[in-house]
């Protein structure tokens, strides 16, 4: 894959609605973030954008549970997954909320842009209405059975189940969540926007030009949508919390959630682009930049079909190169429910365990929901923690560091008479940032950080094997002096390529190796990577004991609900 001159990368905007638990790092953050410092790493010029989503029923919902407005929540979630993304070290160029005004203007710019162009069809049509609490109900108002699997707790926009995208008065048995009564049907106006005529250049633009670029699980959910049928889609609501509709025949109506949300991707590049001078258009207009969204599986068609289709009729704009989702992530076998408070929440693992960040990180990522659904147990965790960043990456890089320590006073002895084997470890070692980069580059991020750790371990592996701690008692000075240069090379490879899955290592590991101003390619077995100096070693990993993971388990079985 040959990338672009420019990437824009979007990561869902998360609804302040709540705070955030280990599937939506291991869904979309981890993964935008990993390629994002990645092209860093390449001196690219890239943005990565994200929000919070403060729009739609879910936040008047939580309101409701909470005893608080719509605004106090946004208000209270908003800061505190701000400040969650920061503790992970998810590296946003921007982190803007869609209840700015920007935000608000910049989505009513493309709603009456598309209004004016007559793209929008005008219904009166009946709708889904609660007498006792005399609103209008759509989306998470209301639950019932999905029409198309059975599921019975499907939401008026969406089944969970099945992954289908429903309109609410699609229901079977439809109940008003506010006051659980059965909901009446009122008449009352929307904008639609006609998805049917858009089926010639989706399947132009997603199925013909770019059936080879998706993902399977992608491609499949977006081909069965398209070949089952387009429908209208309402893209305004009868709700009082949401972004007016700018038309004055829609007193008392917002914009759809999902018409607004995705626009936030732009009004938080605009926002971005005038705190630092720059222009946003590119990011987003220019045919030379690479649009990739990151996102869950249960976001794909808002990504792959309503949103494309808002951006190729407002012209312009380009279509996502790629939207990478992940399936699920459950926890110790059963799915991640909120409500049911089986979650592991991110603000809570900081308490337990601050400064690990990268532990979770890591384990997040070998184990991403990449192609199926996937499962994080705390015994997996401590396992990996324990045994790979622990015992391989950790503990090499320590015995490197004490031994040119103790035999060099820290300074990095010279490379003389290599033998076949130290060669062939050289030649290797260097292949790996390439390796590295193919699997990112095909959005691979198992696949990445595992060829990552297989460098440590063929590090680790070559030290045990060439025994340097004997070789110095029998003075065969010269041999030692080879071995540890070249392990120190490792090491200064690892502390690059390690920076996009362990972020806060790989700046420790930078110092320690003083290779702190290195990128990606600025290194090859031609231009080696050798420090001068290497500092003394500190602790980058620490071991997680049995009973730390014995009250977690607990902590999660007691606290659900
Ligand atoms: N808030 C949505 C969710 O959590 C995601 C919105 S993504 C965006 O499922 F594209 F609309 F921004
Ligand atoms: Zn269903």
């Amino acid at each position: 894959m040959s990338l672009k001159k420019r990437h824009t990368i979007t990561a869902a905007l998360p609804y302040a609605n709540g705070p955030i638990h280990i599937g939506h790092l291991a869904g979309a953050y981890i993964p935008a973030d990993i390629y994002a410092r990645y092209l860093r790493l390449l001196k690219k010029d890239i943005i990565f954008i994200c929000g919070s989503d403060e729009h739609g029923a879910a936040i008047p919902i939580r309101a409701k549970k909470e005893g608080l407005s719509p605004k106090k929540i946004i208000d209270k979630y908003h800061f505190e997954i701000k400040k969650t993304f920061e503790d992970f070290g998810i590296s946003f160029d921007n982190y803007s909320r869609t209840s700015s005004k920007i935000h608000h203007e910049t989505a009513s710019i493309f709603f009456k842009n598309l209004n004016e162009k007559e793209l929008f069809v005008e219904k009166t049509t009946d709708q889904l209405f609660d007498q006792k609490e005399k609103q209008f109900l759509a989306d998470r108002f209301v639950t019932g059975s999905c029409p198309k699997c059975g599921h019975e707790e499907a939401f008026g926009d969406q089944c969970e189940k099945c992954g289908s995208t429903l309109n609410a008065t699609d229901l079977i048995n439809p109940k008003s969540i506010l006051s659980g009564n059965k909901p009446v049907l009122k008449s009352t106006k929307h904008w639609f926007l006609p998805l049917n005529d858009y089926v010639s250049f989706l399947k132009k633009w997603f199925i013909y030009d770019n059936e080879k670029v998706w993902k399977s699980n992608v491609f499949g959910q977006v081909k069965s949508w398209i070949d089952d049928g387009l429908k209208p889609r309402a893209i305004t609501r009868d709700l009082d919390w949401g972004i007016p509709v700018p038309h004055e025949d829609a007193q008392g109506k917002v914009l759809y959630v999902w018409f607004d949300a995705p626009i936030g991707y732009i009004s938080s590049t605009i926002e971005w682009a005038r705190k630092n001078n720059k222009d946003w258009e590119p990011y987003w207009q220019d045919l030379d930049t690479e649009l990739i969204h990151f996102i869950g599986k249960d976001n794909i068609v808002f990504h792959c079909i309503i949103f494309p289709c808002i951006l190729h009729a407002s012209e312009k704009y380009i279509l996502p190169k790629n939207v990478p989702a992940n399936e699920f992530l459950n926890l110790e076998g059963r799915k991640i429910s909120t409500s049911k408070n089986w979650a592991i929440w991110l603000n809570d693992y900081m308490k337990y365990f601050p400064d690990m960040q990268d532990s979770l990180r890591y384990v997040l990522t070998t184990n991403a929901p990449e192609n199926k659904d996937n499962d994080f147990t705390w015994k997996d965790f401590q396992a990996k923690n324990n045994n790979e960043l622990v015992a391989i990456l950790g503990n090499y890089i320590n015995r490197v560091a004490v031994l040119t320590q103790k035999y060099f006073q820290g300074v990095t002895p010279k490379l003389s008479n290599m033998d076949k084997n130290d060669e062939d470890i050289i030649s290797k070692a260097y292949l790996y940032p390439k390796k590295v980069s193919d699997s990112i580059e095909n959005f691979k991020f198992r696949e990445a950080v595992n060829t990552m750790m297989d460098l440590a371990r063929m590090g680790n592996k070559y030290l045990a094997d060439s025994e340097p701690w004997k070789l110095i008692k029998t003075s065969n000075k010269e041999k030692v002096e080879t071995i540890i240069n070249i392990s120190i090379q490792i090491c200064s490879i690892l502390s690059v390529v390690s920076e996009p899955f362990l972020p806060s290592a790989s700046k420790k590991l930078r110092n320690q190796f003083n290779v702190q101003n290195i990128y990606w390619k600025d290194f090859s077995k031609e231009k080696p990577l050798i420090p001068v100096k290497i500092e003394k070693s500190e602790l980058i990993f620490r071991k997680i004991e049995d009973d730390e993971i014995d009250f977690q388990l607990k902590k999660l079985n007691d606290s659900e609900k």
